[in-house]
């Protein structure tokens, strides 16, 4: 993967996202939603896997046929909204490892702060791919990065739903090395530090805490 950041424009992974950002879709629709979408996500994300040969015979003939090569990879839930994403690519690559990340804010210095740090062993030797919905600030998202970094990880993207110019440009100066996969490049943060035009609190809306 060689851009920096890659929009996946297809029109079913649009057309989802748009039923996402309205209001009025229900906690039950919009995870589902998110599952499905994050499928679509995953097959770019994981596009440039190294496969190898593999014998085998079909009803007709025998053949060389390609399966994914190497160590499995990891799949980081960047915690609590990555686990919506973490879902639905696990069903679509379900002999990933997987980690969780726990962050959160400090509400006097606004720095992240570890809370959780549990990812598989021999990192290094994976294609580690780290899952939040919403890349915002990107502060959060360059915590987590550094985490994995020390532990190992060297070959790592990041699949996000949303993002805001504000974290992708974040992200690029802290890790120029991670690549970024998401399906919205959106307009800016508000002074919340929401994505606007965005879809609200995506932890929230997944798991219905508001
Ligand atoms: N996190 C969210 O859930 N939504 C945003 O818009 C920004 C960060």
């Amino acid at each position: 993967m060689t851009e920096h950041l890659t929009i996946v424009d297809h029109p079913l992974v649009q057309h989802k996202l748009t039923l996402m950002r309205e209001k009025e879709t229900s906690t039950a629709v919009f995870r589902q939603l998110l599952r499905e979408i994050s499928q679509l996500l995953a097959y770019e994300v994981t596009r440039g896997l190294p496969t190898t040969g593999k014998q085998i015979d079909t009803p007709l003939v025998p053949m060389e046929a390609p399966v994914l090569a190497g160590k499995k990879l990891a799949l980081i839930s960047i915690l609590r909204a990555g686990n919506g994403l973490l879902d639905g690519v696990l069903e679509l690559i379900p002999l990933a490892r997987v980690g969780f990340v726990g962050l959160y804010r400090d509400h006097k210095t606004l720095e992240p702060v570890q809370y959780y740090f549990k990812v598989p062993e021999a990192l290094e030797d994976r294609m580690v791919i780290a899952v939040d919905p919403m890349l915002a600030t990107g502060n959060s998202s360059v915590a987590a990065i550094d985490l994995l970094k020390k532990a190992g990880a060297k070959n790592i993207r990041f699949l996000c739903l949303l993002a805001a110019p504000e974290g992708v440009a974040r992200m690029k100066d802290a890790h120029p090395d991670v690549p970024i996969v998401t399906a919205s490049l959106d307009s800016h943060l508000n002074e919340k530090g929401y994505i606007m035009p965005g879809l609200g609190d995506a932890g929230d809306r997944m798991f219905g805490t508001k």
